[in-house]
């Protein structure tokens, strides 16, 4: 892959209101020129992307979008599914792929909603991320307070993986099969990850085994947070990927999601990080990223702030550029009213890259500078880029 890391880091939205106040001085004032379809085109994160890597973001859907004081985005709001449409090119579940929404009674699968964004991306030419098979959190109560042997829960497992993956054979990009296995101190989690505390860890490799029998095509990914810089955390699944490599597992990348928060640091090892899981032969990639800070009553960071959250945004897409395979960026939804983030850390929010009618915020600017940036004469193309109109 031929990228290159941008050297200029200069915001677009700055950049506009620099040639705004030089050369268009009565444009505070005139009605914006109206933008050419084609030119409206170009001006996404979608169009700006090397050819062979995926911006992607979340379905917001499931989850806490069940209990928000708005209807679901995605089956009913055209102007969501045509940003959505629009800005990327690869689309994760955020919730309805996962055990409780795809598998609520036993034996009784509901693919409705996951089908739906399985459809929508590819009459939009997008890939899925699917997330997730094997987690210790939204599973269903028939499995968590029931009362299957080990041998039941394996079958029962086994029988999830295979129809799950079955059924969109050929469909999905790239599987978080594990997620969140390991605690912070690099532990694997046996006792609230039902199925190490069951079964063991040998399972691991046989739901990797599944998977792939299941759907050879697909990329098969273990995912977890806090894992962007050299940690015990990250320092666990290298030795365990390691390990099921050497015995053949067909384990094929390694995701990580980078939620982050402005008041802990941002581990500038990010890049050495990809290229250790990167030299193992595995595919990378960011899959959930979003960046949350302390907020105001009016759900908003200081500009200062909102700033330095573009600086983070931009420096992990950087990273990931900077990596060979590391081929797919995800943000962890569109808007910042749809966010996950003040529902589970009240008073922090403003996570996300667009807010309200899908205004952009720094954070946009940055990841789109930034991919224009990455290719070859893209100093020059973001010289002309339709962000300057
Ligand atoms: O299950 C309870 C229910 O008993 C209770 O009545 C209800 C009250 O609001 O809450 C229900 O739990 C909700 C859960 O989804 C169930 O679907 C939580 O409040 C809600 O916060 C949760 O949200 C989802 C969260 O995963 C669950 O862990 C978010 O929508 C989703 O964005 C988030 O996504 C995860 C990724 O899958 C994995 N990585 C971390 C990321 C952010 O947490």
């Amino acid at each position: 892959m031929n990228r290159r890391l941008p050297v200029l880091r200069i915001g677009a939205a700055s950049a506009v209101a620099a040639l705004c106040l030089t050369a268009v001085p009565q444009a505070a004032s005139a009605a914006p020129p109206a933008t050419p379809p084609g030119l409206a085109q170009q001006d996404t994160l979608r169009w700006n992307t090397p050819k062979d890597f995926r911006i992607g973001s979340a379905v917001a859907g499931g989850g806490h979008h069940t209990s928000a004081d708005y209807p679901e985005p995605f089956p009913s709001d055209p102007e969501y599914r045509s940003v959505l449409a629009r800005e990327f090119s690869s689309l994760t579940p955020e919730n309805q792929m996962k055990w409780e929404f795809i598998h609520p009674e036993e034996g009784v699968y509901d693919f409705g909603p996951a089908d739906d964004i399985v459809d929508f991306a590819e009459a939009n030419g997008q890939v899925v991320r699917g997330h997730t098979l094997f987690w210790h959190s939204q599973n269903p109560d028939w499995l968590e307070n029931g009362d299957h042997t080990p041998e039941e829960l394996r079958a029962v497992l086994k029988e999830h993986i295979y129809t799950v993956v079955g059924h969109y054979e050929g469909r999905i990009q790239q599987w978080e099969v594990a997620n969140e296995i390991f605690d912070d101190s690099g532990r694997l989690r046996t006792e609230d990850n039902i199925w190490l505390r069951e079964l063991g860890p040998g399972i691991i490799a046989d739901i990797f085994r599944w998977a792939h029998d299941a759907d050879p095509n697909a990329q098969l990914f273990f995912n977890d947070y806090n894992v962007e810089g050299l940690n015990a955390k990250s320092d666990a699944y290298y030795a365990l990927i390691q390990d099921l490599l050497a015995q053949g597992v067909p384990v094929h990348g390694f995701g990580m999601q980078t939620h982050l928060g402005l008041q802990y640091g941002f581990d500038g090892r990010m890049q050495q990080n990809l290229q250790r899981f990167d030299d193992l032969g595995l595919e990378t990639a960011v899959t959930e990223i979003d960046v949350r800070g302390p907020v105001g009553a009016d759900g908003q960071m200081s500009p200062e702030l909102r700033q330095k959250q573009a600086d983070w945004y931009r420096m992990a897409l950087e990273a990931c550029l900077a990596v060979e395979d590391c081929n797919s960026f995800t943000v962890w939804g569109v808007l910042d009213e749809h966010s996950w983030v003040p529902n589970t850390f009240p008073g922090y929010g403003d996570a996300l890259t667009m807010e309200g009618g899908y205004e952009r915020k720094p954070a946009y600017d940055a990841l789109q500078e930034t991919l224009v940036r990455s290719q070859p004469g893209g100093d020059a193309k973001w010289e002309h880029h339709p962000a300057f109109r």
